[in-house]
């Protein structure tokens, strides 16, 4: 008799294209995002379509599901709180820090919106943001082993980590937190020369290789401290 599969639906939603992904028994079978579907650019809301896509694909209903796991500690507001924070300065830092335990508390409030926008009831987990960066690199890759760097705006607090996958574990050893952040930084660039935060990223990226480095010198002395070993620190004087 054949063993039954395993199912893991994996979802990430309510910050900037939500998606959903669907593994058996260890292997991705089906991955897409909410706005292919809604044709809403950046769709952020719950990925009711997304999901529906990948249980269709899988041949599956919610209850032949194992596990469903949300791709970090839950921030509805956190969004709302961090873009004001980027697009809208000067809302500063100090609103901010005072709003993140709110979120933080939400986490099992996300698990109720879960049940109930999927009318779901078995279990869900809620991975560490960089966690889910780490995993969705290591696991796909073709090492049995290898040392993990992630890099992004912000998780919950980690907006840099590094760590060790061996097999199906994953280990992060150290990490740099908010506000000391490399994705945020450039997110602040993006905003600068006049494109959306967390939508325009990627076209400054290519549009980099076209120009000089003439103020790699003024951003490192100004922007950025980097220490020999590779950490750094945002200089905040010149954010708020
Ligand atoms: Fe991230």
């Amino acid at each position: 008799m054949n063993k039954r599969a395993k199912y893991i639906l994996g979802i990430s939603a309510y910050y900037h294209d939500s998606a959903a992904c669907i593994v058996k028994d260890g292997e991705i079978l089906a991955a897409a995002q909410e706005e292919r579907f809604t044709r809403i650019k950046h769709d952020h809301r719950f990925p009711k379509n997304a999901i529906k896509f990948c249980l269709d694909y899988a041949g599956i209903d919610n209850s032949q599901l194992d596990l469903v796991a949300f791709y970090d500690k839950p921030f509805l507001k956190f969004e709302r709180i961090l873009e004001t924070y980027l697009t809208y300065a000067p809302v500063g830092i100090k609103s901010f820090l005072k709003a993140m335990p709110l979120w933080i508390k939400e986490k099992i409030w996300m698990k109720e919106l879960i049940y109930k926008k999927m009318n779901y009831n078995g279990k869900i987990i809620f991975p560490e943001h960089h966690e889910s960066h780490a995993a969705s690199a290591f696991y796909p890759s073709p090492y049995n082993e290898a040392a993990i760097l992630t890099m992004d705006g912000v998780g919950e607090w980690t907006t840099t980590s590094y760590g060790i996958g061996k097999d199906n574990h994953i280990e992060l050893l150290a990490d740099i937190k908010f506000p000391h952040s490399l994705g945020l930084l450039y997110s602040a660039f993006t905003y600068y020369i006049g494109f959306k935060v967390n939508s325009g990223e990627y076209k400054v990226m290519g549009l980099a290789p076209y120009g000089e480095p003439k103020y790699k010198d003024l951003i490192c002395d100004h922007l950025i401290d980097i220490k020999e070993d590779g950490s750094f620190r945002i200089k905040m004087d010149y954010f708020n």
